[in-house]
């Protein structure tokens, strides 16, 4: 048997009104990475053939990040918002292109895990028209019920239509489901909008393919309701995020890292951990960090698009910012900023430093205070510090600017041109001496204040 084609839509067109934001939903962040993404890499491990997502009118942010977590997702666009099942037909020219299976998730669902579309699919393939996927929620308020007698869906009653004993049903539309291909338009085009939103609602394709004697069922989700948690509010967005947290970290300690504080560490959906990597309370993780092993991060050190090498010390009080790499051995301490800059094995800069647009050469020093001074007002400069080089405390390093290996730059200088490798360097001016000229002054203070 050849394997099942699948078509899989994702839904990002509503306008996410209660989430009270000029952000379009989908796009709010989840353990670092938007919601939209998160949905996509899931859809995207459940074996699909071709994915469309389906956007709202002008939204060029939520096309363009479809464009980079997923390069071959179809976009189409919902030109006005008349509810789900209306936006899947927004996608109609991909479905007429004919799959076994099509899969709908919502954009706003971001926990769901691959094996349940998986077992979606299974639904469609064994001879269901409709197979949807529920859960018990313990606070059922916003969702779809679904009503089932007799072992099979009879229907799906949204919140807003349902009687008062269907509300009490526990079991909850997840806002997931698969159509079978061959009839999927048919029972799409059939729905219509006669409900108290007038909406085109896409739960409706359950009465309608029983209307036409074909079968459709639920699929329980047997792990925790977590799953199916629908983002339409800050609030819940917080809560996904904490259940995302959660199990982020549960992960982190599975694969050996040691978090002496879980709940305090903010991690990312990406965030790469080595073995024996130590990380302290209040620690947070943004996108794309790897930290090798043995690692140690302290406390309350803000991390993203970081290389943390092996046995690397970083923090506390440390802020390592995208594109900064640091060698084995290496050690960036307390108020210690990293930027676009590469700091080789063993190199070290202790205290009060801003590294940006810099290479740092092995076991290089690198004083208190230091600041490469990248940023003319105008365009950015790199500075390049040679192995073994010693930066004195408190010196600018006015880029463009080159620091040979083993050369010294005397504490507080101000260096704007190439030091060779070995020389000193010292910017700064001459100390002027002057013998008891504060004596003097005092002496003065003690005459004006007679005076008065
Ligand atoms: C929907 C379900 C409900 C289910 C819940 C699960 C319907 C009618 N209701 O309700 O049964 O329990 O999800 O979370 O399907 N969208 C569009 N275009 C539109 C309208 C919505 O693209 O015109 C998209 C939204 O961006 C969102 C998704 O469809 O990603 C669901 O829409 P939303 O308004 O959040 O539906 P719910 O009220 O949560
Ligand atoms: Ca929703």
């Amino acid at each position: 048997m050849t394997a099942r084609t699948c078509l899989a839509i994702v839904l990002a067109a509503g306008e996410g009104t209660r989430m009270r934001s000029a952000r379009p939903k989908v796009l709010h962040p989840l353990a670092g990475r938007s919601l939209l993404a998160h949905v996509l890499g899931t859809v995207a491990q459940s074996g699909v053939t071709a994915t469309a997502v389906v956007i709202g009118p002008g939204e060029e942010a939520v096309a363009a990040e479809v464009k980079r977590v997923c390069p071959d997702a179809e976009c189409f666009v919902q030109h006005e918002r008349r509810g789900t099942a209306h936006a899947v037909l927004a996608a109609r020219a991909a479905i007429e292109r004919g799959a076994d299976d099509i899969l709908i998730v919502y954009g706003d669902t971001p926990l769901i895990a691959p094996a349940s579309l998986s077992r979606l699919r299974a639904a469609i393939a064994s001879g269901a028209a409709v197979a949807v996927l529920g859960f018990r929620a313990t606070d059922s308020s916003g969702y779809g019920r679904l009503i089932v007698e007799n072992g099979e869906l009879v229907a799906i009653r949204e919140e807003a239509d349902a009687s008062a004993s269907e509300r009490k049903t526990a079991l909850c539309n997840g806002g997931t489901m698969a159509l079978a291909g061959k009839t999927a338009l048919t029972i799409l085009e059939r729905i219509g909008d006669d409900n108290r939103k007038h909406e085109f609602y896409l739960t409706d394709a359950v009465e309608i393919a029983r209307g036409m004697a074909l079968r459709a069922v639920a699929v329980e989700v047997e792990v925790e309701e977590d799953e199916m948690r629908g983002i339409n509010t800050k609030k819940q967005l917080a809560e996904a995020e904490a259940v995302a947290q959660q199990r982020l970290r549960q992960a982190a300690l599975d694969a050996g890292v040691t978090l002496l504080a879980p709940e305090t560490v903010h991690l990312c959906a990406d965030t790469k951990f080595g073995r024996d990597v130590v990380v302290e309370p209040f620690v947070v993780f943004g996108e794309k960090v790897t930290v090798e092993d043995g690692a140690v991060i302290h406390s309350f050190s803000h991390i993203a698009g970081a290389h943390i090498g092996k046995g690397v010390s970083v923090g506390p009080f440390a802020r390592l910012r995208p594109g900064t790499r640091l060698g084995e051995g290496a050690r960036i301490g307390n108020f210690v900023e990293v930027k676009e800059a590469v700091v080789e094995a063993g190199a070290k800069a202790n205290h009060l430093t801003y590294l940006g647009d810099a290479s740092v050469g092995a076991n290089a020093n690198i004083g208190a205070g230091t600041i490469t001074c990248n940023y003319d007002g105008a365009a950015k400069h790199r500075t390049e510090i040679g192995r073994d080089a010693f930066i004195g405390s408190n010196s600018a390093l006015v880029a463009p600017v080159k620091i040979g290996e083993g050369a010294y730059v005397g504490s507080g200088s101000v260096i704007t041109q190439d030091v060779p490798a070995d020389a000193l360097a010292l910017g700064r001016n001459r100390q002027v001496t002057k013998k008891d000229w504060a004596k003097r002054l005092r002496g003065l203070k003690s005459l004006r204040v007679k005076k008065t």
